[in-house]
């Protein structure tokens, strides 16, 4: 190369370099659903980490002191931006469908679903994704050796910590499935028991199962002792996995989808998740209506149609890009929008029957974890974790610490038929071996040229709607804690229901919104448990916010040590 452009490279250098490392906020922030999470993940910060060494230190943690919302048995969806050259992916570590799975594995000779069967106990676990992630996170985009990150798991699982309400509480709703099983009853009970207040969980199988991912990397969960026991394990409980499945797990990078809002760049979930998909239409149809000057119920008269109609289409059309073709172009686009908008009246709702025939039920589970980190540089994270419902499967494979995951249940177990969230998938999303099950995960950042927001929630399939409302939220200049904080109201197209928190709609609402033909039903309790960061970058103040709902600690603080 001639001299003097390698000399102008390195004058561009030296010009851009003040530039990148100004960049960030000069300070740290994690939002997490546990608070020896969000420690963990500045632990490994101050030990000169990045945001995304954090970040494997947050899921670890979170598999170890949150074992009911996620962990090593599970997967995910983690988004990436990567502050020095602007890079923004997503880490697909979704969990997969065992090569032996076939379309009839959970239904009865009739064809009906055998909903235990999706829920609970080994068959219900696809092959999981978490490892493989921390390992490629580390590997690809972290500073620290694996072993290191994962550190502040290790320590808990090993010396133990004391639960929490969350944590009692999950495991007294979950107290039978966990009895059916001795391993795990052995870990999460006392005495086979929902344990008093006070008692400290400690997990040395999981501890040694840690310490193999962290000293072999990806080869330390997916080959070896881990494998051979998961194996075991899953086998002689009926379950279908072999040793191939495992040692054929790979994530996936792929490009997040991409949409605006009002001004506002969306960056969230592309498929296996439904996520991003459903955030994007939903808010393609809106972005026409002035949501700030209509009167209350008419705005939310607006979202619930705008829902109705994106998540009708999650379930017409949605599933593995591996597998099938998502017309994510189509749905996202404005002109689709404009189409589904000639149809929504403001003094009617269109009731769902009429754009398909299909009914169905609605349960809801109110696990799955997510977090969201920005570090000195400003590198991103947003993840959504989960092992599906409290505690997943239920089942420990014996030996290893690790909880499996009941992903299975996110297939359309039987197309048509509604699964535990009451979404009604068709074959877009039935059973194939290998194939992942279509999510609702959306781990989402919105940026605007002074503000930037990391957020997420679980939450099954109202994950979506809470996501959605804490963007309009933003779009009105509302900050995290308002995000976390709305009441929130969702409708998912099928069953034909207004869900809402108790308390979100006053008396007035409800009459009104009756008035315009929804039926609504207050949700049990209060659902979600939101993470969110707001970096703004015009007065470089950042704030941090964790659901009240929820247990979670969040926190900008400055690190205490410069990162270099
Ligand atoms: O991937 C999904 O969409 C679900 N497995 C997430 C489950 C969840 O958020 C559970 N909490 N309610």
């Amino acid at each position: 190369m001639p001299k003097p452009i390698r000399l102008s490279a390195f004058l561009l250098y030296l010009f851009l370099f003040p530039v990148i490392s100004l960049a960030g906020p000069h300070q740290a922030a994690i939002a997490s659903a546990h608070p020896l999470a969000t420690a963990a993940g500045f632990e490994i910060l101050e030990q000169g980490g990045n945001a995304f060494d954090a970040a494997i230190a947050v899921s670890a943690t979170l598999a170890v002191v949150e074992p009911s919302g996620s962990g090593l048995g599970g997967g995910g969806f983690w988004l990436l931006k990567r502050a020095k050259d602007g890079k923004e992916i997503i880490v697909d570590g979704r969990e997969k469908a065992p090569l032996a799975a076939h379309e009839d594995m959970y239904l009865d000779a009739q064809g009906n679903p055998i909903t235990q069967l999706s829920l609970d106990g080994a068959r219900a676990a696809g092959i999981p994704g978490l490892p493989a992630a921390l390992a490629h996170l580390a590997k690809k985009y972290g500073r620290l050796p694996l072993l290191k990150s994962l550190g502040p798991a290790i320590r808990h699982s090993e010396s133990g910590f004391e639960v929490g309400d969350s944590y009692l509480t999950a495991v007294k709703a979950r107290e039978k499935a966990l009895q059916a099983y001795p391993a795990s009853a052995e870990i999460f009970l006392d005495q086979n028991a929902t344990p008093k207040p006070g008692f400290r969980l400690v997990q040395k199988d999981l501890a040694a199962t840690l310490r193999r991912l962290g000293g072999s990397g990806h080869a330390g969960f997916y080959r070896g002792e881990t494998a051979a026991k998961l194996v075991d394990a899953v086998l002689k409980a009926d379950g279908i996995w072999t040793r191939e499945d495992l040692e054929k797990y790979k994530i996936v990078e792929r490009r997040p989808m991409l949409g605006e809002y009002r001004g506002i760049r969306i960056v969230s979930t592309p498929p296996p998740s439904s996520g991003g998909v459903v955030l994007l239409e939903a808010l393609n149809i809106l972005a026409a209506y002035d949501l700030e000057s209509v009167d209350t119920i008419t705005r939310k008269h607006l979202i619930i149609e705008a829902l109705r109609r994106a998540y009708r289409d999650r379930d017409l059309y949605m599933g593995d890009p591996d597998f099938i073709k998502n017309p994510v172009n189509r749905l996202t686009s404005q002109d689709y929008a404009a189409g589904l908008r000639v149809a929504i009246r403001t003094d009617r709702t269109l009731p769902s029957e009429n754009l398909s025939d299909a009914a169905s039920p609605a349960l809801q589970g109110d696990n799955t974890s997510h977090f969201s980190i920005i570090d000195r540089q400003g590198n991103q994270v947003a993840a959504t974790l989960s092992i599906n419902q409290s505690f997943g499967s239920a089942f420990v494979a014996e030996g290893t610490g690790v909880l499996l995951n009941d992903e299975m249940d996110d297939f359309a177990v039987s197309p048509g038929k509604p699964n535990s969230y009451g979404l009604v998938g068709g074959n877009a999303n039935k059973i194939e071996p290998g194939k992942r099950m279509l999510s609702s995960m959306t781990p989402t950042f919105l940026q605007t040229k002074d503000r930037i927001a990391i957020l997420g929630t679980p939450g099954g399939s109202r994950i979506i709607s809470m996501v959605l409302l804490a963007v309009l939220d933003f779009a009105e200049g509302h900050g995290p804690q308002s995000w976390v904080s709305i009441g929130r109201f969702h409708h998912q197209y099928l069953p034909d229901v207004v869900e809402y928190e108790p308390g979100a709609f006053g008396a007035e609402a409800i009459r009104g919104l009756e008035k315009l033909g929804h039926k609504l039903k207050a949700t049990a309790k209060p659902y979600g448990d939101m993470q969110a960061i707001l970096w703004d970058k015009a007065n470089g103040s950042l704030e941090a916010a964790s659901d009240p709902r929820g247990e979670g600690l969040a926190i900008p603080i400055l690190a205490k040590k410069p990162v270099l």
